[in-house]
């Protein structure tokens, strides 16, 4: 293979994982490990280090590019994307459009099931993480413009309609007053706000347009510990992340 991989070995009572691409030497605590044999190996082989431990090769999914991929903008949690895809029925026919792009893992969840996904991002340095992020994924239905969204969505050509729009930005209010123009009939528009006000504030921009219904949630996901002791939700917990707006057109 000459894809990255995710090497994974369980040492010390805890899972480690690597994300590699099959060039050069990676050093670990574990040894050393000659990554072009990678080159030769399939999913689901192992490789070894100079110390004999052994590590199993997986091919890397969105939740691993969450783990791994280069940040820039704070990526949207696993558990929120998991929402925005439950609740729209993102499919394999779906035109999607998001901001903004961040590190690209929104983008990079819809690409994975979606036909297509537009997504803007307003800073060029970022862009270019994103773009280096989704080339990783070897997926090419994603493609990433640099762009304001506040101006963009007014300039897209009009063939380009979409069934989901994703707004993961704090100009998401400005950018509401646009989507009717752009979206299918049926189709839905979600945003993402971390704060109770900038909620507040798209509700009342979707107020101002022709949506059908409108709904703002937050997720709450609680692992569940497993010790000698009992069995019970673990101490630490992630806590807020974000309101998720969800209004159909
Ligand atoms: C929280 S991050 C998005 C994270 C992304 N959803 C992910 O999962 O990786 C918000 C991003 O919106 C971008 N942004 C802010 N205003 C924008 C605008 N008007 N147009 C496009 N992108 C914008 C920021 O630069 C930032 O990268």
């Amino acid at each position: 293979m000459d894809t990255p991989v995710i090497l994974k070995i369980f040492s010390k009572g805890k899972m480690k994982d690597y994300f590699v691409k099959p060039e050069g030497e990676m050093h670990t605590d574990l040894g050393i490990i000659k990554l072009d044999e990678l080159k030769t190996k399939n999913f689901g082989d192992k490789i070894s280090s100079h110390l004999g431990e052994e590590f199993i090769i997986q091919k890397p999914r969105a939740p691993d590019f969450f783990i791994h991929a280069k940040r820039s903008g704070a990526p949207m949690m696993p558990k929120d994307i998991g929402v925005i895809i439950s609740n729209t029925g993102l499919c394999s026919s779906d035109q999607v459009l998001d901001a903004g792009t961040g590190s690209g893992i929104l983008a990079i969840y819809l690409g994975g099931i979606a036909k297509k996904v537009i997504t803007y991002e307003v800073r060029e340095e970022f862009v270019e993480i994103a773009r280096n992020n989704i080339a990783l994924t070897g997926l090419s239905n994603i493609e990433c413009r640099h762009g304001d969204i506040v101006e963009e969505i007014c300039k897209l050509d009009e063939n380009e309609k979409f069934d989901v729009i994703t707004l993961d930005t704090i100009a998401a209010a400005r950018v509401i007053p646009y989507v009717p123009d752009v979206i299918y009939p049926g189709g839905f528009l979600v945003t993402y706000s971390p704060f109770f006000e900038q909620a507040k504030e798209i509700r009342e921009a979707i107020g101002k347009t022709n949506y059908i219904d409108v709904t703002t949630i937050e997720t709450l996901e609680r692992e569940i510990s497993f010790t000698d002791r009992g069995t019970r939700p673990a101490t630490a917990r992630v806590g807020h992340t974000g309101f998720i707006t969800i209004a159909r057109y």
